[in-house]
Formats: structure tokens, C-alpha cells, sequence
């Protein structure tokens, strides 16, 4: 695409960010926003700034008193139009920080387009204004260099993804917005609809029934950069409305999907100037990655992994490591080598740090690195037991060692997060590097305790591994899928699975989540049928969009790369919304209010 173009269908000839030595003597126009001015006595400077940079405009009255004269009065945020001649900086007055630095426009001609009011806030790139009130006014923190580069990563890593499934036969299909609740996890936004009384749609919290009937119709290849809501408690990585690069399949095995996605990110990362990602990505089993990470979205850019001691303490005089396995759960430990000398408050907080994750409390042992021990759980154990512990992680002096004993669930939630916690405080993790791998053969369901029923782990139109077919009833939680997550810096990046294509299969997954015969056809009837009309073998997976450019902008949040994101109550602090309906649009609906 030819460089022009930006200065196509426009009012100004070029823009503020490629002004050069070589434009020297041009007559150029350009357009944009009073980002500062200065008034040296007889001449005003002004940077004018558009998306693409900075140029410094001079109005000289000796060149255009009223040019000069509206320069005087000009406040940023205007919105300018000028033209006027590139010239060489004066000697000593180049700016070599600034691209356009070795050169100005002195202004013959101007007007002001629009006005501005002052900004709540300056529109610098370094600021350090609440990231609330930059939410209020998000199209003003836009103009930011920070804000806009975000969105046009956004937009560099979708272009690669749409170009790159193209190339491959994929086409995008859009799917229903109002339709009806997909289930994945999470609760539905509900809306109603006003010539169905009493009845509602749900908006989508996946496109997933819909893009399995894609492939009931013949698409094959399917992909939808596809709008999710889930109504859920909000996170850095979750918002009530996010995006999936949604993809579906026929005729696939795990690995045709898997490879299909490792071949499209490469040509993402290329395209972001990412290389330190090599392809094929590793598998790791779901089980693995539990006992080793204490999470199935590792990040292993650093070890400090949990190794679990049951064995070595089994019959050790500290009741709470041998009540916990008597009590069918495990004791494992981490190792945070260079922590061994932590003064005592500052341990003190890790347990404390624990009991929020749902400890019951975190024994440790610390190595000093001039060789003493110092432990409140030593005296419980012999010095066989001490060695063995100290050879199963590693030790040497200025370790600090971290236990946990409780269920494995308790267990690897409190140290797969104190380990994250351990990495981050000690600056473990090198800003900038990348480790993405598979997380695999997830079981097919798990118990519910609080609804006391089997919930799928993934969806329950995921296939149950072949193998496990005849247990569906009888051992559920011994069931595998065919499923595979892909993890990047420990963040869920995407998920999919392979799906049931048979009704009866189907039918029999939704019994064993607790859903009888009625329900079922009334909620799942329409995907049943249609998967009794010949439906091939298909799967598929969705990346979170928002997650990827996220991760390989190494933003904070993903508020930071979405254009208008809402805070964490799920509120746009700009539009007001969520707000109130009027008397008449609630009649019209159907809906009552009970306050
Ligand atoms: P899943 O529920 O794992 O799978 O979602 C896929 C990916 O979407 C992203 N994601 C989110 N991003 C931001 N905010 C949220 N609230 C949020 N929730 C999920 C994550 C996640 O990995 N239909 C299946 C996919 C399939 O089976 O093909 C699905 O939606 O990055
Ligand atoms: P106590 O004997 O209860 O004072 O506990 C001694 C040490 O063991 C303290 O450091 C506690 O924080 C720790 N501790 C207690 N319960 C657990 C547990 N379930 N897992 C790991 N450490 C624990």
C-alpha cells in the first residue's frame, strides 16, 4: 500500500509525524490538535499533533500577522488546520528526540476548525491520571500515543489473524447476537423481547452452538471475530463484553486444529515482531500441569515449582502435614531460592497472603545463606526427614521453602498463586519474553459442590475421549475429553475441544450434568436434531483477543487495549451505562421493577 495514502482523502498534504530534512522548502498543510504552545516574546510555537506525531508550526508576524494573531490565542486541543513552509531549525533548536525534530513550518495561513474546552487531564504521553477518569474521558486519553498504540497493535494482530485464516479457506460467519443462552459458565445477559411477552433472548456468551451448526452446513472452515458476553465477576483479564478469534472446524483431529492455530500465531507474532516463540508449542498434560504449576495455565518462565512431599512426611510428628494426608490430601512445597533471607514480618505476609487464597496457614523454612536454619517447624521433624525434604527441592543456602498441606485442590491453588506471587516480587519474569504451550486432556467433568451435581470442565459438547466412553455413568470423574487450552505467560489464552457429532452421545453428556430428557429438548432440541442429520466430526477453539494483545503488548489489563472498556462493577463511567429505562420502554418490555 503505497505511504500516500495517508495523506489521501484528507484536508491536510501531510501529517504531523513525517515532516523531514528532505521536505525543506516544501509548502505543506497540516492538520491536528494544539498540543502545547509557547510564546517567546515576537513568535508563537505551537506542537501540532495528529495520530502520527508531532511538528512544531512557528507563527512569525512578520510572515502572517493574523496567523500570529490567532496564534495568540490558540489553547491546547484546539483543532487547527495551518499551511506554511517546512524550514531548517535554527542552530541549537533541533529536538533530537522528536522525529520531525530538525525542522518546523513557519505558518502563512490558518484557521482554527474547532475550540476546546480545557482538559480534565493533559494529554501527555507520561501522566499518571486515575485510570477512572481517563475512562470517563477515554476519547480524549485516545489522542495519547499509549491509548493509540494499543489500538493499533489491536488492530495489526486482527488484521493477521482475518489474513492469515483467509489464506487458509476460512470465512467468516456472523452469528446471532439476540439468541438463546449458550451456556459457558458464566450467567447470561438477558434481554427481553417486547413482542414475545414474558420471554427473552440471551446475548451470547460464546458463538458455540451456532458454530457447530456452521459445520452441520457445510462452511468446513469457520472463523468470526465474535463479540462474547458474560455476566461475571470482572478481573485485569475479564470483561463483561471481550472478543474471540472463534474458530470451527470439520473433519479434524485435536492435531489438525492445534497446528491450524500455531501456524496462524506464527504469522501473528511475525507480523508484531515477536520472535522468540518456536513452534510446535509444547503439550502439557492437564495433569502435569496441576501437580507441577498448581494451575492449569502455567507460566514457566520461571521453575519454583511444587513438588509434592506427601511421601517424605508421611509419618513426621507435625500433625497438621500428617493430619492433612490422613485425611486424603497432600502436602507439597516450593522452593523461592534468593528468598532465604527475608526478614521475618515480610514471611509473616506471605501467610497471610495464603490464608486469603484459602490456606489454613503456610508452614516455611528458611535457609540463611550463611548457613542457619530458621523455621517454626523444624523441631517436628528428624533430620532425615529435613535432608530428604531438602534434596527433593533443591535447597541451598538463601532458600526459602513454602509448604502447603490441605485437599491437592486447596494445596495447588495456595501455591501455584504464591508462586506467581514469589516470581513477580522478585522480578523472576524478564518484561518482554514469551512462553506459550498446550495444556491437554482435561477431564471431561467436575463435581459441583455448591449445586451438587457433575458440571462439564470445558463445555458439554466436547467429546469424551473413546476410551472412556463406558464410564460416562458410571465414573465420571475418570472421564478425559479431547480438549486442549492454549496458555501464554500463565494467562488462558484460548480453549477448544473436539465435539460430540452423535445425538445420543450428546444426549448422554447433558443427562450426566444433571438435565432430564424435557430440558433437554427444550434448551439443546434444535443442536440435537440438527447433529442427527449426518454432522461430521468437527471441533474447534476460541482465542480471548483482547488476552493475546494484551499479552504481547505487555499491558496490565485488558481495559488497556479495548477502545471503551468498562470498570470492574461493569460500568462505562463516560455514557453512564448501565442506566435506567423510561416508564414506557419497561411497559413496552413487559417489565416491572421490584426495588
Ligand atoms: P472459553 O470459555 O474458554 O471457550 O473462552 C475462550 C477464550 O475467551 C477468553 N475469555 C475472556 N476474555 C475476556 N473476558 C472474559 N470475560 C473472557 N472469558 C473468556 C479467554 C478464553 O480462553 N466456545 C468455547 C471455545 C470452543 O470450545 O471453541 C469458549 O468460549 O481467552
Ligand atoms: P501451628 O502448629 O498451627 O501453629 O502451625 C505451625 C505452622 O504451620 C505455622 O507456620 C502455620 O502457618 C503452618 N500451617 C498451619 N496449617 C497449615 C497448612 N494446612 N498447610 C501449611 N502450613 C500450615
Amino acid at each position: 500500500m503505497p505511504e500516500d495514502f495517508a495523506n489521501e482523502y484528507s484536508m491536510h498534504t501531510h501529517t504531523c509525524g513525517e515532516l523531514r530534512r528532505e521536505n525543506i522548502g516544501q509548502t505543506v498543510t497540516l492538520t491536528g490538535w494544539v498540543a502545547r504552545r509557547r510564546d517567546h516574546g515576537g513568535l508563537i510555537f505551537v506542537d501540532l499533533r495528529d495520530r502520527t506525531g508531532i511538528t512544531q508550526v512557528v507563527f512569525d508576524p512578520d510572515t502572517a500577522k493574523d496567523c500570529f494573531e490567532l496564534g495568540e490565542r490558540m489553547r491546547p486541543e484546539w483543532s487547527i488546520e495551518i499551511t506554511g513552509f517546512v524550514r531548517e531549525r535554527p542552530e541549537d533548536t533541533a529536538n533530537p528526540d522528536l522525529p520531525t525534530g530538525e525542522i518546523d513550518v513557519v505558518v502563512n495561513e490558518c484557521t482554527i476548525l474547532n475550540e476546546s474546552a480545557t482538559p480534565p487531564f493533559p494529554l501527555d504521553d507520561d501522566i499518571d491520571t486515575d485510570e477512572l477518569t481517563r475512562m470517563k474521558w477515554r476519547y480524549l486519553d485516545m489522542r495519547r500515543t499509549p491509548v493509540a498504540e494499543a489500538l493499533r497493535l489491536r488492530d495489526t494482530v486482527t488484521w493477521a489473524i482475518r489474513n492469515a485464516l483467509h489464506e487458509r479457506l476460512f470465512i467468516e460467519v456472523e452469528t446471532p447476537i439476540l439468541g438463546k443462552s449458550t451456556p459457558e459458565g458464566a450467567r447470561d445477559f438477558i434481554v427481553p423481547s417486547r413482542t414475545n411477552p414474558g420471554h427473552f433472548y440471551a446475548l451470547p456468551q460464546s458463538p458455540q452452538l451456532f458454530k457447530q451448526l456452521t459445520q452441520i452446513g457445510g462452511i468446513e472452515r469457520y472463523y468470526q471475530v465474535a463479540r462474547c458476553f458474560r455476566d461475571e465477576d470482572l478481573r485485569a483479564d475479564r470483561q463483561p463484553e471481550f472478543t474471540q478469534v472463534d474458530i470451527e472446524m470439520s473433519y479434524v483431529t485435536e492435531d489438525d486444529v492445534m497446528t491450524m492455530m500455531e501456524d496462524v500465531l506464527a504469522e501473528v507474532f511475525k507480523a508484531v515482531g515477536i520472535n522468540d516463540v518456536s513452534f510446535p508449542l509444547d503439550r502439557v498434560q492437564y495433569a502435569e500441569a496441576m501437580a507441577r504449576y498448581g494451575t492449569d495455565r502455567p507460566d514457566r518462565r520461571f521453575g519454583m515449582e511444587l513438588v509434592d512431599i506427601s511421601d517424605i512426611v508421611k509419618d513426621c510428628g507435625f500433625k497438621v502435614f500428617s493430619g492433612a494426608l490422613a485425611n486424603g490430601g497432600v502436602v507439597k512445597a516450593i522452593n523461592a531460592k534468593g528468598a532465604g533471607d527475608w526478614p521475618r514480618a515480610q514471611i509473616d505476609k506471605l501467610g497471610d497472603l495464603a490464608l486469603e487464597w484459602g490456606a489454613k496457614g503456610m508452614a516455611w523454612i528458611q535457609f540463611r545463606s550463611e548457613g542457619k536454619v530458621n523455621s517454626p517447624i523444624t523441631k517436628f521433624f528428624t533430620e532425615e526427614e529435613i535432608e530428604a525434604i531438602k534434596t527433593a527441592l533443591d535447597v541451598e543456602p538463601g532458600d526459602l521453602v513454602m509448604f502447603g498441606a490441605d485437599s491437592t485442590a486447596v494445596v495447588n491453588e495456595v501455591l501455584g498463586n504464591m508462586r506467581l506471587h514469589m516470581a513477580h516480587a522478585m522480578g523472576l519474569v524478564e518484561p518482554g519474553t514469551h512462553d506459550l504451550c498446550w495444556v491437554v486432556n482435561f477431564p471431561m467433568f467436575r463435581y459441583d459442590e455448591d449445586e451438587k451435581r457433575y458440571a462439564a470442565e470445558h463445555h458439554p459438547f466436547t467429546r469424551v475421549r473413546d476410551e472412556d466412553l463406558d464410564r460416562i455413568e458410571s465414573d465420571p470423574l475418570s472421564c478425559g475429553s479431547y480438549s486442549y487450552d492454549i496458555v501464554m505467560d500463565g494467562f488462558e489464552m484460548g480453549g477448544g475441544t473436539i465435539r460430540i457429532h452423535t445425538p445420543e452421545l450428546q444426549r448422554r453428556i447433558l443427562r450426566q450434568i444433571g438435565m432430564d430428557d424435557a430440558q433437554i429438548d427444550e434448551q439443546f432440541g434444535f443442536l440435537i436434531t440438527a447433529l442427527g442429520f449426518g454432522a461430521p466430526p468437527h471441533g474447534g477453539i476460541a482465542l480471548g483477543l483482547d488476552r493475546l494483545v494484551m499479552l504481547i503488548g505487555g499491558y496490565a489489563s485488558i481495559r488497556d487495549v479495548i477502545a471503551f472498556p468498562k470498570t470492574s462493577s461493569g460500568a462505562d463511567p463516560m455514557t453512564g451505562a448501565p442506566g435506567e429505562v423510561s416508564k414506557r420502554q419497561l411497559k413496552e418490555a413487559n417489565i416491572s421493577i421490584n426495588l
